[in-house]
């Protein structure tokens, strides 16, 4: 095998940020590659790791859309770690090709019909080949997925547990991010599809209970500003990994909200994500809204330095309460370099629990998470 791991996308936003992470954090003498369909631009990218005294990766030139050369590359490395987005878009073949020759996968979607689709058409490849393939490694959903693990690794496993995740962010977001957003509100109808088809066909934990709590709008964290329940990847994601790990308890349920000081911001941001959901549905509003940011940009150095995230978890189990946070600096790029970065090394390096198939990232690594992020603490 010619790599420890390689990095797909490195020529973008984040996968730039990502590609200095590797190349700072990497052990001496590890093998890795960055890829990307150019070879000139994945030049410029080696050449800037290696002025700014990280180590120097070589260049692997392969385009999504050619499976054979995707397999090729898929078959040279340990992990493949991809930041080619939109996923619903580009994501797939990459999965394939990781699926069939059995090697880790990461990724950084958010979207919630990519992560069934792929379950649906890959997850017993993967069981088969030994493959393990991790979605959503970035700030969807590593904090909740891991804060949720930490959170629960401090209460007892045989009595019932509710978790509730607050979570409040000051960020910008990248043209990658947003057309993903878009793509993914576009795609509502066939994203249910996929969701009940999954739900059909995956099995539920014998004798033991998971569940989604209430998703209506109420007062925020220990009582104070607001709530709304935040139905993005992540409550599923933490539900997945309730089902996978007994240590979850017998009887586990979570709600995952954004939290508000104030009740105007509260439906002023209902308001403003209503609009850009209805708009995604008509195809000459979304092309406009797609024209608002060009592929490759993102936030500003200077932005993502005042930009944080903190996310607070509510616990209790049989009348036991406990808190606990996740929080770090920008969520969207900076911190989700490294968290794909960490992950990446993880799966490369780290001794891991015998996992294959479509697993999170608490079932996959996270005892290693845990160990290599920061930000994870109990008040
Ligand atoms: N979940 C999270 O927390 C989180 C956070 C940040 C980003 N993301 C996701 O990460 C993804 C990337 O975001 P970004 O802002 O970095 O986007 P971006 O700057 O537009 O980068 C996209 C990358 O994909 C490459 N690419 C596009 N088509 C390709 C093809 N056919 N073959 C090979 N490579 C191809 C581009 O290569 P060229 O340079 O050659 O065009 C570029 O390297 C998005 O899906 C975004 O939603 C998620």
């Amino acid at each position: 095998m010619s790599y420890d791991f390689v990095l797909l996308g490195a020529t973008g936003f984040t996968g730039g940020l990502t590609a200095a992470h590797l190349s700072t954090h990497a052990p001496a003498g590890g093998r890795w590659a960055i890829a990307g369909r150019d070879r000139a631009k994945l030049e410029t990218v080696a050449s800037r790791l290696a002025d700014s005294g990280g180590s120097a990766p070589a260049i692997e030139v392969v385009d999504v859309t050619d499976a054979a050369a995707l397999r090729k590359v898929a078959e040279s490395t340990k992990v493949l770690a991809t930041t080619v987005g939109p996923y619903a878009q580009h994501g797939a073949p990459v999965v394939a090709a990781c699926a069939e020759a059995g090697t880790a996968y990461c990724d950084l979607t958010g979207e919630p019909e990519f992560v069934d689709r792929m379950w649906l058409e890959h997850h017993e490849t993967a069981e088969r080949t030994g493959a393990r393939l991790v979605h959503a490694c970035g700030f969807d959903s590593i904090p909740h997925d891991i804060g949720v693990l930490h959170t629960v690794r401090q209460l007892p496993s045989d009595v019932p547990i509710t978790v509730r995740g607050y979570v409040q962010a000051s960020a910008d977001v990248s043209a990658g991010t947003y057309h993903s957003a878009l793509g993914a509100f576009a795609q509502f109808r066939s994203s249910q599809t996929a969701a009940k088809e999954r739900r059909r066909r995956e099995g539920r934990p014998a004798g033991r209970r998971v569940r989604g709590l209430s998703q209506r709008p109420g007062r925020g964290e220990s009582g104070t500003g607001w709530a709304l329940p935040l139905p993005t990847l992540d409550p599923q994601v933490v539900l997945r990994s309730a089902r996978a790990l007994p240590s979850y308890g017998p009887d586990f349920s979570y709600g995952h909200y954004v939290q508000f000081t104030r009740l105007p911001v509260a439906v002023g941001a209902a308001i403003g994500v209503g609009a850009l959901v209805a708009g995604a549905q008509v195809p000459p509003v979304r092309k406009a809204l797609l024209r608002v940011k060009t592929a490759g940009e993102g936030p500003s150095e200077a932005k993502r330095a005042r930009s944080w995230f903190r996310v607070r978890f509510e616990a209790e189990a049989d009348g036991r309460r406990l808190v606990t946070e996740a929080a770090g600096g920008d969520p969207g790029y900076t911190e989700t370099a490294r968290m794909l970065g960490e992950s990446t090394l993880a799966l490369a390096y780290d001794d891991l629990p015998d996992t294959a198939g479509q697993v999170t990232t608490a079932v996959a690594m996270g005892d290693a998470l845990l160990a290599r992020l920061p930000y994870f603490r109990t008040l």
